[in-house]
């Protein structure tokens, strides 16, 4: 399978769906509208909501039956970059190769349009159409994971996390220290990062109504997966070209705790092949259609692998 090809019409989708949902924020005012579109818009690879609609597809169903549930998803995770760069957090000006929403906009109206993407998930989540195949209780475990997952107990406390963790490098680095990083950053990754990357598997098997067993392992998959998507994150933060990443890499700024910095480039890359393996294993145990088990064995390679 061609997976470049696979994401890049996946993702092309999302982006021909999204608009419609930002129309209805007919009666939003304007500069908050505009806000919203600038971010979303922006691009992203729509890793998420490429993996949400494959996680569907396992169980029988086509991704476009579901994409409001993709795009919802789409719109928390664009929420949590326009937060994520604000001055009080990680103070950057540039993503998805653009100025970031409060270089533009100011700050007051980015965290303002943060709070209105992820408030306007729901309802792009809850009040579109779906397939009869979707049952209302489906519909309801979905937008109780992506509530759970991207919540206090969820996302949120993973970048609490990653704020706090600000210069715990500075000053000897003792084995004890070490051990306790790498305990930190596991709580950090796993939250920040991980917690939405499985909430869009857990959601494409949520809609389908998959088997309880598939969804566990499809959870576990989505769990490792995000885990070593971070990991990716941390190493390219420090080697990639920073005009393919389209943003300008502030961790070392930041002295933010990563397996980069803790483990270095070559320590942090041995992390993100084992997590990749765990994931493939995890996969290996879910049942459903053999075309979309592909897909996502193939986006597991891309996040292991990718260049931004
Ligand atoms: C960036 O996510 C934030 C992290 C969780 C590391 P992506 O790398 O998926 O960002 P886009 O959506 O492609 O811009
Ligand atoms: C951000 O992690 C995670 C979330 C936005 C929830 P990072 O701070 O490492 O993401 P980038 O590198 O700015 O995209
Ligand atoms: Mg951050
Ligand atoms: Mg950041
Ligand atoms: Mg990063």
């Amino acid at each position: 399978m061609d997976i470049e090809r696979y994401i890049k019409e996946r993702a092309a989708a999302v982006n021909r769906s999204l608009p419609s949902f930002i129309s209805r924020l007919e009666g939003a005012q304007p500069r908050l509208a505009g806000a919203m579109t600038y971010s979303l818009a922006a691009g992203g690879k729509r890793l998420r909501p490429v993996l949400l609609g494959a996680s569907y597809e396992l169980f029988g169903g086509k991704a476009r039956d579901i994409l409001p549930a993709a795009c919802a998803l789409e719109m928390v995770h664009t929420y949590s970059l326009v937060h994520d760069d604000l001055p009080a957090m990680d103070d950057d000006d540039l993503r998805r190769g653009r100025p970031t929403s409060h270089k533009v906009y100011g700050e007051a109206l980015a965290i303002l349009a943060g709070d209105a993407l992820l408030t306007d998930a729901f309802t792009t989540l809850l009040s579109s159409k779906y397939p009869a195949r979707v049952k209302p209780a489906s519909l309801l475990r979905a937008a109780a994971v992506l509530a759970a997952r991207a919540g206090a107990r969820g996302m949120v406390s993973g970048q609490a996390a990653d704020l706090g963790a600000e210069g715990f490098l500075a000053g000897k680095i003792t084995a004890a220290r070490r051990r306790r990083g790498l305990e930190l950053l596991g709580y950090i990754h796993l939250h920040k990062t991980a917690d939405l990357i499985t909430a869009a598997v857990e959601m494409g098997a949520a809609l389908a109504g998959a088997p309880e067993k598939d969804f566990k392992a499809l959870s576990a998959f989505g769990r490792e997966l995000g885990l070593c998507f971070q990991v990716a994150d941390d190493i390219l933060d420090v080697t990639a070209d920073k005009k393919k990443l389209g943003k300008s890499g502030s961790d070392a700024r930041n002295c933010k705790l990563t397996y980069a910095s803790l483990l270095g480039v070559e320590g942090a890359r041995a992390k993100a092949e084992s997590l990749r393996e765990r994931a493939l294993a995890s996969l290996g145990k879910v049942s459903g259609r053999r075309g979309p088990r592909q897909a996502l064995a193939g986006l597991a390679a891309f996040v292991y692998g990718r260049e931004s």
